[in-house]
């Protein structure tokens, strides 16, 4: 059994039950690269400020280089008796560089170095979801461009209410994804912010430059309180609950293609590649991706919650519990990946069934409402115009017919100002392009088409950023998760 990092003052080796339960490594080991990061720009300031030599630096910067490495390769082992992942590396350190590893942990603690390590991973992640999300847009925004003749139902309470084109449901969802990368864009100022220095809690005696080490890694500026740059994990919960809406938006999506894809609808179908089957029942072609997307969205609403419940009660500063926000962060990201991902090709794929989307638009009374706004334009009051329309309903319901169907003779039963032009108002293209116009849904796409450039610009720019620290520090920047890793471990 090796000997604790911090074991100066223990006489006996811990519980091999304690020691699995408090051990973070088999799944922080997901931090590797951010760790190793965060370690070189610490031990560049700690030679930039005199308190290590330039020698001293090199050989860190090497042997963390080295690790690095070995990690692309797969060929690290990490393990359980060294609990977390930065104490992993600063073992093998250790074991590659000798004595002079234990000067890297100078002027630092495990609390700054694990927040510093989640500032700088979520931001490559935030990058890279929003890089999803803007793909997913662009595959709604051909979509939308492909269907601004074609007429359904809109619904509202899952009832027929008025016809709508494709075009304004796919942009529906457009402008939600939008509010996604733009809540995302919005934290990404309190996510670029680097807590190092403030050490356990307190900051340090030695004259570190705080300054030095976030400019070295691209952060907009450093947290001014040191007991808050270790406690905080708001920009934990602002990203998750981000995720919590981002799949919310998929959720209702799914549902709707699933309800769509059902033969009672059967507006669309999905590419065989992106269904399954049943193993008993020949015939099925179920819809199990979207409903997948739609019960994951269940494990992200958790997680939200469990960080928030961790946090309730906790006293300043760093406490334990903390290290419980990482597998719940690393799954929201796992899961927002893969769904994101998959949603893509899934929805570009779709098979629309334009004409029998058409014919439900003239099932369902869809023109009620443009036919009581004829009346009001006539000269009615719109409650007297409603109960009219109303009156037509019925009486339609009761011939079995649609209310375009009705003679001008029966129709003028219900009120002498309807003329022979109701006709053409109440056709269904009229009803749908009376209510939006294809000039205004063509500006609300170029207005969307404006804004997919703007998000892919941010994306860029803080990839370059991001890319450049990584490649300065000859590290390998990929968002990719590191996970499964596992530790190898004494305990059962
Ligand atoms: N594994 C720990 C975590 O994730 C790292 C920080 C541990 N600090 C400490 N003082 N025990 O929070």
């Amino acid at each position: 059994m090796s000997k604790k990092l911090w074991g100066g003052r223990y006489t006996s080796p811990t519980n091999s039950e304690v020691e699995a339960y408090t051990a973070s490594i088999n799944f922080d080991v997901e931090l590797a690269y951010e760790d190793i990061l965060g370690s070189m720009a610490h031990a560049m300031m700690l030679s930039y400020c005199g308190i290590i030599t330039t020698e001293e630096n090199d050989q860190l910067q090497q042997g963390l280089l080295d690790i690095a490495n070995k990690i692309s390769q797969n060929q690290l082992q990490f393990s359980i008796e060294d609990e977390d992942i930065h104490m992993n590396i600063e073992r093998i350190l250790t074991e590659k560089v000798g004595d002079v590893a234990g000067k890297l942990h100078t002027a630092r603690s495990r609390n700054d170095q694990v927040a510093l390590d989640l500032h700088l991973y979520l931001r490559k992640q935030i990058v890279s979801i929003v890089e999803l999300l803007i793909c997913l847009q662009d595959t709604l925004l051909t979509l939308a461009k492909q269907h601004v003749q074609t007429i359904l139902p809109g619904y509202t309470h899952l009832q027929r209410a008025q016809p709508i084109y494709l075009a304004q449901h796919w942009l529906a969802y457009i402008s939600m994804f939008q509010r996604d990368i733009e809540r995302l864009e919005n934290s990404w100022t309190r996510v670029n912010q680097s807590p190092l220095g403030a050490a356990a809690l307190t900051g340090t005696s030695f004259p570190i430059n705080r300054q030095h080490v976030a400019d070295a890694l691209g952060f907009d500026g450093i947290y001014l309180n040191t007991l808050d740059a270790v406690s905080d994990r708001d920009f934990i919960v602002e990203f998750i609950s981000a995720a919590a809406l981002i799949m919310m938006h998929l959720s209702r999506m799914s549902e709707e293609l699933i309800l769509w894809s059902s033969q009672e609808f059967n507006f669309i179908s999905f590419d065989e590649r992106y269904c399954t089957g049943s193993s008993i029942m020949p015939q099925k072609k179920n819809p199990d991706v979207v409903e997948l997307g739609r019960g994951k969205t269940g494990r992200v609403y958790g997680a939200l919650l469990a960080v928030l419940t961790m946090l309730k009660g906790l006293p300043l500063a760093y406490n334990k519990d903390m290290q419980e926000d990482k597998e719940p962060l690393f799954d929201v990201i796992k899961t927002l990946r893969q769904t994101l991902s998959i949603y893509s090709p899934l929805v570009s794929t779709l098979k629309t069934n334009d004409i029998i989307m058409r014919q439900a638009a003239h099932n369902g009374y869809l023109n009620a409402t443009i036919l009581a706004e004829y009346l009001v334009k006539k000269g009615l009051r719109f409650r007297a115009a409603h109960e009219v329309v109303g009156k037509m309903v019925a009486f339609s319901i009761s011939k079995q017919c649609s209310i375009e169907r009705l003679s001008l003779h029966e129709m003028q039963q219900f009120s002498m100002i309807i003329s022979e032009d109701v006709y053409e108002i109440i056709s269904i293209d009229n009803a749908a392009t009376a209510c939006i116009s294809s000039p205004l849904l063509n500006e609300e796409i170029t207005m969307r088409e404006q804004q997919l450039r703007a998000n892919h610009t941010w994306v860029s720019e803080k990839e370059d950023l991001l890319k450049s620290v990584y490649l300065k520090y000859s590290l390998p920047y990929n968002p990719m998760l590191l996970m499964p890793h596992s530790a190898r471990s004494s305990v059962g």
